[in-house]
């Protein structure tokens, strides 16, 4: 059963005019270690008060990237919703919507009615942006309008595409910041659109379009999202991009090290708008993470989790879970779009390396009935373009667990992905939390005044492979611990308790 329209009876929530207040109190732990060798666990009790506006804005989202699969897929689909566009295919009549999107596709459940299960979207727990109402713009390296990279994405159907060349023809990106230091040489055919001179002139410009996207749109605010290509990892040195000032002044000195993605990323902190990247590589250096917390503004990431990462963040947790011991996991892709010609490179491949190998690590230090301090299952994760497939990226894996009395249990699965198809509603859900995101206040009972939460939004972690925290932060890669993470602290800010599935009602 879905319920649509409700209202939370709780003497915790307080609905005003402008804003829904609520208190909660925060059940936890506290875990201390005697000299005997004894642990003692504490239950504690916390307070914490909750403010989140309720005025939506007009949202901007400026991409960059625009012009690339993901670009053009998510603009597209937001198009033909908007416009209700219907199209033809071999199968019948197709109908736009918003699957794969967990804010505009997803429930939650909220309790039993007469013993029926009870859900409600999960756009109903808080005021959100409707994806219909997102106003699209931002960057690319190359200048094709958007109609015309929509067709050389290959992604959507034909008859789909032909209604919406009119409302994608008129949109050009904006010229982007091109270093093919940093992504594969294979991309410099593509590179007719870009921002000359200096790395400070490039922010500058950069922040100048930010401006000017929100005065020409009349947009109350923007957030920039990153879905060009992979780049390599820039060093991070001490002096280089270790603190603020260090970062700042090596973009003055246009020091080679300082990556596009980096300046991009620097321009929007610096305008105070949220900067989100979607892809793996590290544009998030100490001394712009710094910068952001100083400035107090969101900053998300790290590398869509679409397909074959979201399926492990699942598959391994369910078997470290089950006290099965996975001791190989073997991803083979191959895909055949222009991110998989950019990553047949292999410093742009060390990049998605990276972001798809620690995926695992919380699932397997959970349990050390299992794995002994250090041990770790093999783990190797294969890229190869093969343009015949394009964006019908294969994902391929192999999971290998030792299981009772020395056994072996075997998993192997195919996943035909359709990348961008998946990639384009987490694109959504990015930005929609996002700019949630920056409507919740906080307050614990020992703190004076409600303020934002930290700038590094931990609360995006479903949505990326490689999650960014603030230092100290545990890492959480488990599929289902960050739907909970997400879904309870809205509830909370609803004053609803978190779902914790006891179910004690039909206990007694
Ligand atoms: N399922 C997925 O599609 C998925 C999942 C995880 C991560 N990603 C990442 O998302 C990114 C985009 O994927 P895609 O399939 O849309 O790739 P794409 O190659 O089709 O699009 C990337 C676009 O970025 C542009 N570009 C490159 N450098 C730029 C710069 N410095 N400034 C402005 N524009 C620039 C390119 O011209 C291109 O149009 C990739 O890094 C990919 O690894 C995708």
């Amino acid at each position: 059963m879905l319920i649509e329209n409700f209202k939370v009876n709780s003497p915790n929530v307080e609905y005003e005019n402008d804003a829904i207040r609520s208190t909660y109190s925060y059940e936890s732990t506290d875990l201390t270690h005697e000299d005997d060798g004894k642990w003692t666990i504490t239950p504690t009790s916390t307070e914490y008060q909750f403010r989140t506006a309720t005025q939506l804005p007009k949202l901007g989202v400026m991409l960059v990237g625009w012009g690339g699969n993901n670009g053009t897929t998510v603009t597209a689909g937001c198009l033909a919703n908007k416009h209700g566009i219907t199209w033809m295919t071999k199968e019948g009549l197709k109908k736009p919507n918003y699957w794969g999107s967990l804010t505009q596709a997803a429930t939650c459940r909220v309790g039993n009615y007469r013993g029926e299960e009870a859900y409600t979207p999960f756009s109903s727990l808080l005021p959100m942006v409707h994806p219909n109402n997102i106003v699209w713009g931002g960057w690319d390296i190359s200048g094709l309008n958007l109609a015309d990279a929509m067709e050389r994405a290959q992604v959507l159907d034909f008859e789909l595409q032909r209604q919406l060349v009119p409302y994608m023809k008129e949109m050009t990106p904006l010229p982007g910041i091109y270093d093919p230091d940093f992504i594969a040489a294979n991309q410099d055919t593509r590179a007719d659109n870009v921002i000359k001179g200096s790395r400070r002139e490039q922010m500058e410009t950069i922040r100048h379009d930010i401006r000017s996207f929100k005065q020409q749109h009349q947009v109350d605010r923007v957030i920039v999202l990153w879905t060009a290509n992979t780049e390599r990892y820039s060093e991070v040195a001490e002096g280089l991009n270790d603190t603020t000032e260090a970062f700042l002044s090596s973009i003055d000195n246009d020091d080679s090290e300082v990556a596009p993605s980096s300046i991009y990323a620097a321009a929007s902190i610096l305008e105070g708008v949220p900067f989100i990247n979607g892809s793996p590589q590290n544009t998030f250096v100490p001394g712009l993470i710094d910068m952001a917390i100083e400035k107090g503004v969101l900053i998300g990431g790290d590398d869509f989790k679409s397909g074959q990462t979201k399926i492990k963040s699942v598959l391994v947790d369910f078997l470290v879970g089950a006290g099965l011991k996975p001791t190989s996991i073997v991803s083979y892709n191959h895909l055949g779009n222009n991110d998989g010609m950019n990553l047949s490179a292999p410093q742009t491949f060390r990049s998605k390396e990276i972001s798809k190998s620690n995926v695992v690590d919380d699932m397997v230090n959970s349990n050390s009935i299992l794995y002994s301090s250090g041990e770790h299952p093999d783990h190797v994760v294969v890229i190869k373009y093969v343009p015949y497939v394009a964006d019908s990226k294969r994902a391929m894996d192999e999971y290998t667990s030792e299981i009772f009395m020395g056994g072996r249990n075997t998993i192997a699965l195919h996943n035909t992905c359709e990348d961008s198809l998946l990639a384009a509603p987490i694109i959504l859900d990015l930005a929609i939390l996002t700019e949630l995101l920056t409507r919740i206040e906080v307050k614990r009972d020992d703190q004076e005044d409600l303020h934002a939460m930290h700038p590094v939004a931990v609360l995006l972690s479903y949505l990326t492979k490689a999650p960014l925290v603030p230092d100290g932060t545990p890492v959480i890669n488990a599929l289902a611990r960050q739907r909970a993470m997400l879904e309870n602290v809205m509830r909370a800010c609803i004053g609803l308790p978190p779902d914790n599935n006891m179910m004690l009602e039909f206990k007694v």
